[in-house]
C-alpha cells in the first residue's frame, strides 16, 4: 500500500474530495492510505502558536520552524522511508514525471504553509520543494490536494483500464493528449473529425499522433511566450 501523510493546519481542506470518486474507491480498496497530521498539534507553547512575524519586518506571518521541524519528525517517524515534500511557490514545478517517479516510494509527505510562507531553516529538513504553479495560493493545501489526486490514480489497480494511465497527456515527456470526440457526430453544426468514424484503425493511429504533436507544439509556443 502506499503511505500519504499530510501536514497541515487545515486537515478539513481534504474530507470531501478525499470521500469522492477514485480517490475515494482507491482508499477503500487499501490501495493508499491518507492520513492528515495537525502541525498545531506539534506547538509546545500555551497559545500553541504556529506562525509568527518575519525578523527585518514586512506583512504576513511566518510558519515558525519548532512545530513544522516537529511535525516532520514525527512524519519520518511513522513512515521511515516517506519523502517529504514542501509546498511553497518557490519550488520546483510539480510534473507527471515526478508523479510517476513518487508512486515507487513506500510513500510521500505534502507539508501545507499558511500565510506568508515558511522560515527558511525549514528547507533543511523537507526533501524536496515543490510548486503547483507560478501562481500564489492561499495555502500549500490546494497543491497538495492536486499531488495526491495526481499521485492517487497512478498506482497499480486504481483505475479500471490499465491503460488509461498509460496513455495519458504528458505520459511521453511534453506531449499533450489528442483531441477526443463523443456522440453525437455532429453537434451544433460541428462535426467529428471523418477519420475517427472511418474505422480504419491505422489512419486513426496517425491521424491522433499527429494532432497530439501539433497540439504540444502551439502549446509550448504559448508558453514560450508567456516566459518572455
Ligand atoms: N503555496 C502557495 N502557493 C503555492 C504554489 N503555487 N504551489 C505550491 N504551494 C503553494
Amino acid at each position: 500500500m502506499f503511505h500519504a501523510q499530510v501536514l497541515t493546519l487545515f486537515p478539513e481542506f481534504f474530507d470531501s474530495p478525499l470521500a469522492c470518486s477514485i480517490p475515494k474507491r482507491a482508499i477503500a480498496a487499501g490501495l493508499v492510505s491518507v492520513e492528515m497530521m495537525q502541525i498545531r498539534d506539534f506547538a509546545t507553547d500555551k497559545h500553541r502558536q504556529v506562525d509568527d512575524s518575519p525578523y527585518g519586518g514586512g506583512p504576513g506571518m511566518l510558519m515558525k520552524p519548532e512545530p513544522v521541524v516537529a511535525a516532520i519528525r514525527a512524519a519520518r517517524k511513522r513512515q521511515p522511508d516517506t519523502h517529504v515534500v514542501m509546498l511553497t511557490p518557490s519550488g520546483e514545478r510539480f510534473t507527471q514525471a515526478k508523479a510517476l517517479d513518487w508512486i515507487e516510494k513506500p510513500g510521500v509527505t505534502l507539508l501545507c504553509g499558511r500565510y506568508e510562507g515558511f522560515d527558511e531553516r525549514i528547507c533543511d529538513y523537507v526533501d524536496e520543494q515543490i510548486s503547483m504553479g507560478d501562481y500564489v495560493l492561499s495555502g500549500g493545501e490546494p497543491a497538495a490536494l492536486s499531488i495526491l489526486d495526481a499521485l492517487i490514480r497512478l498506482l497499480p489497480g486504481v483505475l479500471g483500464s490499465p491503460e488509461s494511465a498509460v496513455l495519458d497527456s504528458f505520459t511521453e515527456e511534453g506531449i499533450l493528449d489528442w483531441p477526443h470526440y463523443t456522440r453525437p457526430a455532429c453537434f451544433e453544426g460541428k462535426s467529428v473529425p471523418d477519420v475517427l468514424l472511418s474505422g480504419d484503425h491505422a489512419a486513426i493511429a496517425a491521424w491522433r499522433e499527429a494532432e497530439a504533436r501539433r497540439r504540444s507544439e502551439r502549446r509550448n509556443k504559448t508558453n514560450q511566450k508567456c516566459a518572455e
